[in-house]
Formats: C-alpha cells, sequence, structure tokens
C-alpha cells in the first residue's frame, strides 16, 4: 500500500543556539547552519511528493531577545535570499514569507517581495518562511480586516470565511507538525491552522534534522490515524 503523504509539512525550528553553544560556539553559528536543513529539507519534500512546506523561522515573540541576535537574524534572512535564490529557482520552488511585515525592515521587505515574485508561478513545492508571526496576531489581523471591510456580514460570517482572512490564505492547513529540539509546546504558532494537525516531537536540535530525520517524521505521519473526531 502507497503510504500516505502529507501535503503540507511545517517544522517549528528549534534548538539552533543550544546546537551552537553544545560545540562551544556563539548561538549564531547555529541559525547559520538551520539554513541549511531547510534546504536540504525542501529537496527531501519535492523528493517525498510534499507540495507545501513551512517553516516557523522568526515569532512575534523573538522580537524580544537581544538586538545583536535580532539583527543576525534579519541579515540571516536577507543573505539567504540572495543564496538560496538560484537553487529555489532550479527546482521550482515557490517562495513566500507570511506575518507582520510592518515590523520588518524596507530593504528586506523589498528583498522578501522581489523572490516572491521572482518565484511566482512555480508550483513543484511552496516554501512558507513565518516571520514575525504569531498564531495569535494571525487570528487578531483577520478579525479587524473583518470588521472594517465587511461588518454586515459578522453574524453569518463561515469557517470558509474567516480562514481566508488569515495570512495563509489559500494555503491548505498543515497536516504535520514538527517540532525540534525535546521542546513540546506551540509557542504561538499556527493556532487556527493547526486544529486538527499531526505533531511530531524530537529532541533532534534543527541543526541536525536532515533528511534522515525528516524521513522518520514522514513514516510517523504515515503510520498516523487521523479520526477528526469521528468514529472508524
Ligand atoms: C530556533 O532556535 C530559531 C529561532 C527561534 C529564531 P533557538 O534560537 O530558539 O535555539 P534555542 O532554543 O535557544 O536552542
Ligand atoms: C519558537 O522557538 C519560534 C521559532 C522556532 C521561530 P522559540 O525558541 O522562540 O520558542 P520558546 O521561547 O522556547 O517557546
Ligand atoms: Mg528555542
Amino acid at each position: 500500500m502507497e503510504k500516505s503523504i502529507p501535503v503540507h509539512v511545517s517544522a517549528i525550528m528549534d534548538g539552533n543556539g543550544r546546537w551552537a553553544q553544545r560545540q562551544g560556539k556563539e548561538r549564531v553559528n547555529g541559525h547559520v547552519e538551520g539554513v541549511r536543513r531547510v534546504r536540504e529539507c525542501v529537496e527531501q519534500c519535492i523528493a517525498r511528493g510534499v507540495r507545501y512546506f513551512s517553516v516557523y523561522a522568526f515569532s512575534e515573540e523573538n522580537w524580544n531577545r537581544p538586538a545583536a541576535e535580532v539583527g543576525f537574524l534579519m541579515q540571516l534572512m536577507h543573505k539567504s535570499i540572495f543564496d538560496e535564490m538560484e537553487s529555489l529557482l532550479a527546482n521550482g520552488v515557490r517562495f513566500r514569507v507570511l506575518g507582520n511585515m510592518e515590523r520588518i525592515a524596507p530593504e528586506l521587505r523589498e528583498a522578501i517581495a522581489q523572490l516572491e515574485s521572482m518565484t511566482a508561478s512555480n508550483d513543484r513545492l511552496d516554501l512558507i518562511v513565518f516571520l514575525s508571526y504569531s498564531g495569535r496576531w494571525d487570528i487578531l489581523q483577520a478579525a479587524r480586516r473583518i470588521a472594517l471591510e465587511r461588518p454586515q456580514d459578522a453574524a453569518s460570517l463561515t469557517m470558509e470565511d474567516f480562514s481566508s482572512y488569515l495570512v495563509t490564505a489559500g494555503i491548505p492547513d498543515p497536516d504535520l507538525i514538527i517540532r525540534t529540539s525535546g521542546e513540546q509546546r506551540i509557542s504561538n504558532y499556527l493556532l487556527w491552522q493547526g486544529a486538527y494537525s499531526e505533531f511530531y516531537f524530537t529532541d533532534t536540535l534543527w541543526p541536525d534534522f536532515g533528511r534522515e530525520e525528516l524521513d522518520r517524521a514522514l513514516d510517523s505521519y504515515a503510520s498516523r490515524d487521523r479520526r477528526y473526531g469521528k468514529v472508524k
């Protein structure tokens, strides 16, 4: 029997700092290594037939980290856009960034918009980077826009209507959410969209999460029984 492959796999990439510290390096080295694992996972997702791969790269709460680390992460994002451009294009990957873009520096926003438009017609895999994102922020911005744009529909609004105001509009909900580094919490990630996601927790730190690790998560997913509240 064909193993069931998730349409949308998402990763809460955690443990970069600990990975670096365990090797006696600065935390930021873990972030650099972490980007390499994103590329590897993108390639493995394509090989395994996953259609959407998303990563939690920077939460709204992460703005509260020391300014030097925040600055480094934003620069790394900027640099990675240039470094990964070619491989994304060659692999037919559509690149998108979702989050509270008002807090992102204009130069980075510009680079993001450029890569988004360059890859807009690619349809092999969507790589979605959640940046300056939080689940509660997403739900709140949707509610505010609905209140402003269609106050007359308040009573008749459907789940689908509401979903279409989230930043993930048009993207299927994640089937599988992976969290690395041994933490077992959602950390304000896809609160609405993850309502029926399967979770996979591993002690592996994100910079060590390569192809084989992703395969293990996919195997675990294939063994799950998704009942959605029904009786089987
Ligand atoms: C995840 O690694 C990356 C971000 C949250 C930006 P961390 O930086 O959280 O690494 P740990 O959890 O401190 O080891
Ligand atoms: C969650 O990691 C956010 C991202 C991976 C971007 P954190 O390391 O920030 O989460 P907490 O603080 O341990 O919950
Ligand atoms: Mg962490």
